[in-house]
């Protein structure tokens, strides 16, 4: 596969989305072509899973939730990002697999080893070549989003402790996984972040032809 696929993770309010249309700008504007997609979702069937695991508002249990998530993986890796990655394209993906070991691990309490068995048959081994993970204090995230003022889904509206457990297993995948995985301080301005993730994209520019 020639394209590169970059995912953005963090927690609430890290300012992902901002971040995303500016390096996909930045991207295009060297000529690059670029797919900006999201998790869960990036098809229609994906999406209408994404509104199911977002928005449900009877029971869904934990595993479920686990296994609907990977389905629109699963469906989103086939349909979009692995014909994208051939084409040479560039795919910047808002969350990806990361984000599922630290809000259905982490977060839920699902073993590591279980999301792993997950991962294996879903994703047929594609992984991005960098991930930034939009690191800042848990409740800076939530005063961000609270004076963004959407509404909630069934994240958002877990308490303090989830939200603290989904940093930490971020964290903790970002310390087995040092190269792919990059922190990037997201308590920093805009263009701040912004300088911080386009030195890491750089390098993978340079990287291309490899
Ligand atoms: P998010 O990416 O924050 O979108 P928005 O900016 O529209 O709120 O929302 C997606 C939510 O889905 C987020 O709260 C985390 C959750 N999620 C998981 O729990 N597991 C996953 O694997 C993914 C990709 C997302």
């Amino acid at each position: 596969m020639t394209g590169k696929f970059i995912s953005f993770e963090g927690g609430d309010g890290a300012g992902k989305s901002t971040q995303l249309s500016l390096l996909s700008g930045d991207l295009e504007a060297l000529g690059r072509r670029v797919i900006l997609t999201r998790e869960p979702g990036g098809t229609r069937l994906s999406e209408q899973i994404r509104s199911w695991v977002l928005h449900e508002s009877g029971a869904l249990c934990k595993q479920a939730e686990l296994l609907l998530i990977f389905a629109a993986r699963a469906q989103h890796i086939s349909e979009v990002i692995r014909p994208a990655l051939l084409r040479g394209d560039w795919v910047l993906c808002d969350r990806f697999t990361d984000a599922s070991y630290a809000y259905q691990g982490g977060g839920r309490g699902i073993p590591v080893g279980l999301v792993q068995q997950i991962e294996a048959v879903s994703t047929e081994g594609v992984r991005p070549d960098l991930t930034l993970l939009l690191d800042l204090p848990v409740i800076q995230g939530i005063e961000r989003s609270v004076g963004r003022g959407q509404g909630s889904d069934r994240f958002e509206e877990q308490d303090l402790e989830f939200k603290q457990r989904v940093r930490q297993a971020y964290l903790d995948r970002q310390s087995d996984e040092p190269d792919r995985i990059r922190i990037i301080n997201a308590t920093k301005s805009v263009e701040s972040v912004h300088t911080q993730i386009w030195d890491l994209v750089s390098n993978l520019i340079d990287r291309e032809d490899d």
